[in-house]
């Protein structure tokens, strides 16, 4: 069967994979593969058994596996055969040198740049998939148009804005895509070609054509605002605890607004993802690079209030645990960094084990998608905490339990059998402000919300 459009993907990670399956379902007329350097993902991609979890992605990938969408660690032959190739890598903050810390490592996207260089015998569209520093492209473009073969690389920038846990959902009706270029004629028009991807099954008023710097930016401003939403309402909790306010009555009177909107603002124990906190230090590093000292601070800011936040709830537990952890039987329930995920990059629940690990406590974790992960985090530890899949023997002879993630089958539990089988006097700090704590608070519990006053027994 001859293809109307052979499409690569290279980078099948949380963003590559789902959004090609996305593609493939949506444009049977067209090939896409995904490639990998990591052969046991690809392995797993080809499998029954995804790599990573995402409601519906299963069913996506078993619709348009070995139909039109091709899974493989062939990176080189994948080039030579496809004229439009995302590149999907990942780009964390910079561990080395220069900007350590702060700055976008993009040595995986370069080496791919230069592999898809030598790979090719014809022009190409690039397409940024990845998220990238402002001006990423310009640096691109030198790599792969200054070749001695004549051949001419057009650089667009589509950063993506699917968010973990509804991906595919967030694929199938995207509020917006976003398509950044050169305003060349074959920047133009390269461009277009990418807009006919998407527009097989988006609406064309939601797919937005802009030049490529304001598309690079708008990405890395998206989570920065987005990120600043949650710090900004955390940091109102705060207040809420000291002044018998409700931070759930306050987001909901602040976001009726309709010039605020209601979402993002659900106070917690913090934000994680493998996006925000690098995003924005990207951002503030870029902005120290232009000399804009203030800019920077100020979205340094979202970053430091969220592991404020993150200490905070760790300072609290131990004040209310009578100033001692040591030897005590902590559960943690929930160690994605957000529900319906089993990623755990960056997640509030790291950060707040380790501190508990440091005060002696005994930590079992439960959750349901992400043990594997948990224990690859806390490699290191691993003989301080044990992972428990069930929440109930989780729970067990445990003094207090940790809400981290918002899973929804923690509404659920049986809170009375949860009770009967801890040390007394029982404690509950709800990270996520998911329980009904009145009820849990009448059963015998300690309660501690997020933003509201605790109930207590004492
Ligand atoms: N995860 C998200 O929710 C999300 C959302 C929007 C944007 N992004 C951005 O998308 C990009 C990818 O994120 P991700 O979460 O999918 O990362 P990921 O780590 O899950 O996947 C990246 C993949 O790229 C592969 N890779 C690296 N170098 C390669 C090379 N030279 N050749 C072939 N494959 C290579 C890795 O093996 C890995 O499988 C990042 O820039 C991220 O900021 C992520």
């Amino acid at each position: 069967m001859t293809f109307e459009k052979n499409i690569l993907c290279i980078g099948a990670g949380y963003v590559g994979a789902p959004t090609m399956a996305m593609i493939a379902a949506k444009c049977p007329r067209y090939k896409v593969q995904v490639v990998d350097i990591d052969r046991e993902k690809i392995k797993a991609w080809n499998s029954d058994q995804l790599p990573i979890y995402e409601p519906g992605l299963d069913e996506l990938v078993k619709k348009t596996r070995g139909r039109n969408l091709f899974l493989s660690a062939e990176i080189e032959r994948g080039i030579q055969e496809c004229d439009i190739i995302f590149v999907s890598v990942n780009t964390p903050t910079k561990g080395f040198g220069q900007g350590a810390g702060k700055a976008a490592d993009l040595q995986f996207w370069e080496r791919t740049a230069r592999q898809i260089l030598e790979n090719s015998a014809g022009d190409k569209i690039i397409v940024e998939k990845s998220t990238l520093p402002v001006r990423t492209a310009e640096a691109m473009e030198r790599i792969l148009n200054g070749n001695p073969k004549g051949i001419h690389f057009d650089v667009i920038s589509n950063p993506e804005f699917l968010a973990e846990g509804s991906a595919v959902k967030d694929l199938e009706s995207p509020d917006r895509v976003l398509i950044g270029s050169r305003e060349t004629p074959e920047g133009v028009k390269a461009r277009k070609a990418i807009v006919e991807i998407y527009a097989n099954w988006v609406d064309r008023d939601r797919i937005i054509e802009s030049n490529v710097w304001s598309s690079e930016l708008s990405k890395l401003t998206a989570n920065a605002f987005l990120a600043q939403r949650i710090s900004s309402i955390n940091s109102i909790s705060a207040l809420c605890e000291k002044t018998e306010a409700d931070i759930d009555e306050i987001a909901s009177a602040v976001g009726m607004d309709s010039r605020v909107g209601r979402h993002f603002l659900k106070a917690s124990v913090g934000f994680g993802g493998s996006c925000f906190k690098k995003d924005i230090l990207n951002l503030v590093y870029i902005c120290e690079g232009y000399g804009l000292i203030e800019v920077a601070q100020y979205w340094e800011w979202v970053i430091r209030i969220n592991e404020w936040q993150e200490r905070r709830f760790i300072l609290n537990m131990l004040a209310n645990l009578f100033n001692t952890m040591a030897g005590k039987k902590i559960a943690i329930l929930g160690f994605a960094f957000k529900a319906d995920t089993g990623d755990t990059r960056e997640s509030a629940a790291i950060y707040v084990t380790r501190g508990l690990i440091e005060e002696h406590a005994q930590i079992v974790i439960s959750d349901p998608k992400a043990l594997d992960n948990a224990r690859k985090d806390l490699h290191d530890v691993v003989d301080r905490v044990a992972f428990e899949p069930d929440p109930y023997k989780a729970a067990e002879g445990a003094h207090a339990l940790a809400i981290l993630t918002e899973w929804g089958l923690y509404k659920e539990l049986d809170y009375k059998r949860i009770f009967k089988s801890m040390v007394h006097p029982a404690f509950i700090f709800d990270g996520r402000n998911i329980l009904d704590h009145k009820r849990l608070f009448d059963m015998g519990f300690n309660v501690f919300p997020i933003g509201k006053t605790p109930l207590k027994h004492f």
